[in-house]
């Protein structure tokens, strides 16, 4: 097993990039089934810098036209959870009328989405879909629901495939959870 210094803190591999990229795989499949033939141009929703690379690996799957929005927001701070989300950079673009699909690296308490779901229908979205990398089934809201979701972990902190700590770590190409003991 691989392990990778980050600071003060020990990561060991948990996701090989093989099993992220078959999970990406299929819920890109799961997003092409429904929206395969739309009419309309659904947005892509960044949520930025934690999705750049999920983004860019799903949209490269996705056989429908799409446009690509990107948002700043940040909730963390080390490896604690803040109460707050803190919009950094608004939408890039005007999504009044639009369908849009919010491509996220992880819903762990659900409050990032919470808030965006808000920001999306204050600025007029048509619907949002919620796609997620990640899912802390353990942490999340009970009455939060996202469409697709490729792969379930428990509620540990994680790195890599975009994920950062302190915001290093987001280009390693596999997931690496901490290790307590080393
Ligand atoms: P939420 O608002 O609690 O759902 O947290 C969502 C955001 O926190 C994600 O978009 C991530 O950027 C960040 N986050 C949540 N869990 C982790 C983790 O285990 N490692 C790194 N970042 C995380
Ligand atoms: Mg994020």
């Amino acid at each position: 097993m691989e392990r990778v210094r980050l600071f003060d803190k020990t990561f060991k591999t948990f996701i090989p990039n093989e099993e992220i990229e078959k999970a990406i795989d299929n819920v890109a499949a799961k997003v092409n089934a429904d929206f395969r033939g739309c009419t309309d141009i659904p947005i892509l929703l960044c949520v930025l810098n934690g999705s750049i690379l999920f983004t860019a690996e799903l949209m490269k799957r996705l056989d429908f036209n799409c446009e690509v929005v990107s948002i700043k927001l940040s909730s963390y701070s080390g490896t604690e959870r803040g109460e707050k989300v803190r919009q950094m950079m608004g939408l890039t673009a005007d999504i009044t009328g639009r369908r849009v699909i919010i491509v996220e690296d992880i819903v762990d308490s659900g409050n990032t989405i919470m808030e965006l779901r808000k920001i999306l229908a204050e600025k007029g979205a048509a619907a949002s879909y919620i796609c997620t990398m990640l899912l802390k089934p353990e942490s999340c809201r009970k009455d939060l629901h996202p469409e697709y979701v490729a792969m379930e972990i428990p509620n540990d902190f994680i790195v890599g495939f975009g994920l950062d700590y302190n915001e290093i770590g987001r280009n390693l190409k596999d997931i690496y959870v901490l290790d307590p003991d080393a």
